[in-house]
């Protein structure tokens, strides 16, 4: 079921498929299911319940392939060992000497190959965890591919996280084994990762080997009974190795996620319905052609960079480009300028990206061509109305699909999305289902929500690319996500759909806020305090209020706060201005207007935090380790304070 070159595709055939994929899933992803290679071909499709006393998910059950394999060596077999798989996008721009480089589907192979015999040559077989704690680095993927070609369970734990976080992860796996480099470039800043691996496995006593693969080649300390230095045994390995035949169902990656309650979730996908799902949601959601040139910008330790930095793009062919930097290094127009030098026919980013570019003026982007780009993602977050229309009509020159892709950690791949190509899009929308992807908006007491009215939205049945189960801990799985709304999966979100049958996704829906009885929306007054011409981003947290129960508290960012001479009149005219948008009830409380909000890497604002701020400046803040700004928070504290 791949896309038919040179055909039209209209609504008409969304929505004829899509009512295929959910009258008849195992016709459907039967045929959808062909797109991967098979060793073994299944003759089953899909054996799933959401019944929480029979509670399984399996799918493609009987069919044997290597993911490795279809990301690949079957484009070599077929021809297209020549095309490129990655652009690798160093850091530093230097004309003269530039360090950045591409790698072919054959030398990815063999990259890939060498990889994994030198994990087996340290004891690493089927069905092990294997630790990946690596930058944004060819490397990275190679350690990935080569964990799946010998049947091995990779668990990427984001670099950015710290030596703590790291340790937890390690215990939660029992991963024998952690691959790391010795250090990374972001920006003007170089991390030195290995000490922080180092720092991790003082905590963990379970892990005795790890990797270091080279970057900064700064000095590091070194264990010469525990470390190993990659290229040291990896010349001498071979650069064939044979493929592990795996069941569909056998776990390809583990990847952790925050819970409510603290503890991380090893959510867990499996190596068949994952791969079919992560390379036909690449294929339509995006429009990718081959030949195309696609860049997502997530990074590799999240989902959005399991699925579309590796598995979907290099499982159709494409060309993946990784870049090691951050978006506003050396200058504000680096994104647009890597766009230009790669001719980027796809670029996939996530709102906050696209807000600190747009805060620094048009004139970054204007520029620069651009004029390769031809679709243009957004994930991970609301993307309001007026950032769409800034990412179509400034970023896009109106000529760009928009596609606000909608989906989680759980969900393997794009859930709800316009499909590029399809004319879907709509300001503020992420649109309609994906293939197989039946949601549902409903009220707490799990009843249909009336269009327009915002519920909980829930999923009934499964699709392929759905998580399996959290990591040993198959009760929380069960609580989490199917025990709130009796057989539908639970997402946490809150959505609405509009007149014209839109999907609107309004925020978690665990971050609303009783105040006086009324339930507010924190992405409702955010969206509505966002939505005034002076204001950059905000948050909203709740706090502890004599009279309301909780009270609302906005930390507001203003596009310019030189240009403010009177505090207590701005924070004034911001509360007329929600209260003209969302009525009396949603006004703040108290607005703090500061420089900056605390993010992590990813760019999601840390609620977390303000909320324990908002409560108590003088809180116990706990790990900050991940916050990619740690200043705001001491600037939010003296703001705070006076
Ligand atoms: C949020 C990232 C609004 C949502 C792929 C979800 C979004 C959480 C969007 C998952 C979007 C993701 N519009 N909100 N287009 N995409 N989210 O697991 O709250 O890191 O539940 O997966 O991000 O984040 P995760």
């Amino acid at each position: 079921m791949k896309k038919q070159e040179n055909k039209i595709y209209t609504q008409e055939h969304y929505q004829e498929m899509y009512n295929l994929s959910i009258t008849d899933p195992n016709k459907f992803w039967g045929e959808a299911g062909k797109r991967l290679s098979w060793i073994k071909p299944y003759t089953k499709v899909k054996d799933t319940s959401f019944d929480l006393e029979d509670l399984h998910i399996k799918w493609f059950e009987d069919g044997t392939l290597n993911a490795c394999y279809n990301a690949v060596d079957r484009h070599i077999e077929d021809g297209h060992g020549d095309n490129i798989a990655i652009i690798w996008e160093s850091n530093f721009v230097n004309e003269e000497n530039d360090e950045s480089y591409k790698i072919t589907y054959n030398e990815l192979k063999k990259n890939v190959c060498r990889f994994a015999n030198t994990l087996k040559d340290l004891g690493v077989r089927r069905g092990d965890i294997v630790t990946i704690y690596m930058p944004m680095v060819p490397e990275t993927v190679y350690a990935m591919l080569a964990c799946a070609r010998i049947g091995a369970i990779h668990s990427v734990v984001f670099s950015g996280f710290s030596a703590e976080s790291l340790s937890k992860r390690i215990v939660d796996t029992n991963s024998k084994i952690i691959i790391t480099t010795d250090g990374s470039y972001r920006g003007d800043k170089v991390i030195d990762l290995k000490s922080i691996v180092d720092k991790a496995l003082e905590m963990t006593p379970v892990t005795n080997k790890v990797l270091v693969c080279g970057r900064t080649n700064k000095p590091m300390s070194w264990n010469g009974e525990r470390d190993i230095w990659y290229n040291s045994i990896a010349k001498y390995m071979s650069d064939e190795c044979e493929i592990e035949e795996m069941h569909a169902e056998d776990p390809l990656f583990i990847l952790y996620t925050s819970g409510s309650t603290g503890t991380p979730k090893g959510i867990m996908h499996t190596t068949g319905g994952y791969l079919v799902y992560a390379s036909m949601t690449h294929e339509y959601a995006f429009d990718y052609k081959e030949g195309d040139i696609f860049w997502c910008t997530a990074d590799i330790g999240w989902i959005t960079g399991h699925s579309y930095l590796v598995y979907g793009p290099l499982t159709n062919g494409a060309t993946t480009l990784i870049f090691e930097g951050v978006p506003n290094y050396p200058c504000c127009s680096r994104v647009w300028n890597i766009c230009d030098k790669y001719g980027v026919n796809i670029l996939y980013t996530a709102p906050t990206l696209l807000r600190i570019l747009k805060k620094e003026g048009d004139f970054f982007v204007t520029n620069t061509s651009r004029s390769s780009l031809r679709v243009l993602g957004s994930v991970g977050e609301p993307m309001q109305a007026d950032l769409w229309q800034w990412y179509n009509d400034v970023v896009g020159n109106n000529r760009c699909d928009i596609i606000d892709t909608w989906w989680q950690t759980e969900g393997g791949g794009i859930m709800i999305s316009p499909l590029a190509g399809f004319k879907q899009s709509k300001a503020g929308s992420v649109s309609f289902p994906f293939f197989g992807i039946n949601p549902y908006i409903v009220d707490n007491d799990g009843k249909p929500a009336p269009n327009g009215t915002e519920g909980n939205l829930v999923i009934k049945d499964s699709w392929p690319g759905q998580a399996r189960t959290v990591y040993k801990n198959l009760e929380r799985f069960k609580n989490g996500y199917f025990s709130t709304f009796k057989n539908f999966f639970f997402s946490g979100d809150g959505a609405y759909t509009d007149q014209d049958g839109y999907i609107h996704i309004t925020g978690r829906v665990d971050d609303i806020i009783n105040v006086s009885g009324h339930r507010v929306s924190t992405a409702g007054v955010e969206f509505a305090l966002n939505s005034n011409p002076n204001v950059a981003e905000s948050a909203v947290v709740g706090f502890p209020h004599e009279i309301k129960g909780t009270g609302l508290g906005a930390f507001v960012v203003m596009k310019s706060i030189d240009s403010i001479t009177d505090f207590k009149a701005t924070k004034n005219e911001l509360k007329s201005w929600v209260r003209k948008k969302n009525g009396p009830t949603e006004v703040p409380d108290v607005i703090y207007i500061v420089e900056d909000l605390p993010k992590t890497r990813s760019g999601k604002i840390i609620r977390r935090i303000l909320r324990k701020l908002a409560e108590d400046p003088k809180s116990e803040l706990g790990d900050l380790s991940t916050l990619s700004n740690q200043d705001s928070i001491h600037k939010i504290i003296d703001i705070l304070a006076q």
